[in-house]
């Protein structure tokens, strides 16, 4: 049965954490993998997050099966939290994933079942997931200019100009903020100019948001989905509690439908369940509650806000600080868009000699596609890297 199976490809990300581990030097510093780290290095439990998971243990009273949409109430206040204006909620569906990356394959299917074949438009580049995921469910991939490598933000007419050829039975992936890899996030004015378009043509936008308080806060990186929301017929979703509640491997996320009407969303969300039944049947509970328990809480929501709002604000302080040490090491402001960039993640514009260099030279571990995880750094360690960089650029 499996002698003809080919042997598998490495992940690029996991294959430079295992290096990272391996790495015998007493100076190394890990901006591989995507996860926010403290000024510790540490990947913490929020602490409203170890409270809500408190009282989860204190006041259950079984582990029975919850349901295939998972708990309704996370539904409910995750859909909120992304979509709090309830005229769009009323014709809008969330169910329960397992992370972000379950509602990527689950809204794909979905996709799929409703036009088969359908093609899929990402960004270039994207969250390297996205198109296996998407080719995994059967659509076609092309992609759109979006990067634009000098000035290191969005070419927004580049990207419109590709769109512009996306028809009305074409989806068009974005990412809600935080751009995986690049950091370059849309403007206001951007997201209604790509609004416009998909009212023209008839392109269905596709939000992926895993990493929503990360970028200008917690509403502010909304402002994309609820604007497509309010001006488009229909739009999918996925959300993730990965990043912004700190719950990675509990694997909470939504799929959300956003429908012309209300029985076409409750539609596609039969269609969705369907899909759960054969697939994993249902989403893990854990990480839900935890999620529910905060956000139905009104002091450990606000807890929860302040602890991601100074998650946001070291981000912000640790390119400030990056910029200036660069600014100082290259005698340039080449890397000013460093502050531009929102998120975890900024492109530098290197090739994967350059990103191989500083693996080689001076332990300082970022993907080969030139992404570092600004989180995986540690103030210590700024001016190290400053001039690991400027040595390579
Ligand atoms: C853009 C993007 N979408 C989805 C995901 C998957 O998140 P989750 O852990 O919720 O599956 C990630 C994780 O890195 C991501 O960066």
């Amino acid at each position: 049965m499996f002698s003809n199976l080919p042997s598998p490809q490495q992940d690029p990300i996991l294959s430079l954490s295992l290096a990272y581990r391996q790495d015998q030097r007493d100076k190394k510093i890990d901006l591989g993998i995507g996860v926010y780290r403290n000024s510790d290095g540490v990947t913490p439990v929020m602490d409203s997050i170890q409270k809500a998971e408190q009282i989860v243990l204190n006041d259950q009273e079984t582990k029975a099966y919850v349901g295939m949409a998972g708990d309704e109430e996370f539904n409910a206040a995750a859909l909120n939290l992304v979509l709090p204006d309830s005229g769009i909620t009323e014709r809008a569906i969330s169910v329960q994933t397992p992370g972000a990356s379950g509602g990527l394959r689950m809204l794909a299917e979905l996709i799929s079942f409703s036009s088969p074949g359908a093609t899929i438009w990402l960004s270039n580049p994207s969250y390297v997931n996205h198109q296996p995921v998407m080719e995994a469910a059967g659509l076609k991939v092309k992609h759109y200019r979006y990067f634009e490598a000098n000035s290191k933000q969005v070419d927004v007419n580049a990207m419109l100009d590709d769109l512009s050829k996306a028809g009305a039975k074409d989806v068009v992936l974005l990412h809600g903020c935080c751009h995986n890899p690049t950091g370059a996030d849309l403007t206001h004015e951007a997201w209604k100019q790509v609004t416009l378009l998909a009212q023209k043509n008839g392109f269905l936008p596709f939000i992926d948001i895993a990493y929503q308080g990360f970028g200008d806060g917690l509403a502010q990186d909304a402002f994309g989905v609820q604007h497509m929301a309010a001006n488009l017929p229909e739009l999918l979703v996925t959300s993730s509690c990965s990043k912004n509640f700190g719950l990675y491997r509990e694997r909470t996320g939504s799929a959300i439908v956003v429908a012309d009407q209300k029985n076409h969303a409750m539609n596609a969300r039969g269609k969705l369940l369907q899909m759960a039944r054969s697939t994993y049947t249902m989403p893990p509970a854990h990480g839900a509650s935890i999620v529910k328990t905060v956000l139905l809480d009104k002091e450990l929501k606000s807890s929860w806000m302040t602890e991601l709002e100074q998650m946001r604000l070291r981000l912000v302080s640790l390119r400030q600080q990056l910029c200036s040490e660069l600014a100082t090491k290259t005698n340039s402001e080449d890397f000013e868009f460093i502050k531009q960039h929102k998120g975890m993640f900024s492109v530098l514009g290197f090739s994967a000699e350059q990103m191989i260099r500083l693996r080689e030279e001076f332990a300082v571990y970022g993907v080969n596609d030139g992404r570092i995880n600004i989180a995986g750094l540690m103030e210590q360690d700024l001016t190290y890297v400053a001039t690991a960089i400027a040595a390579v650029r």
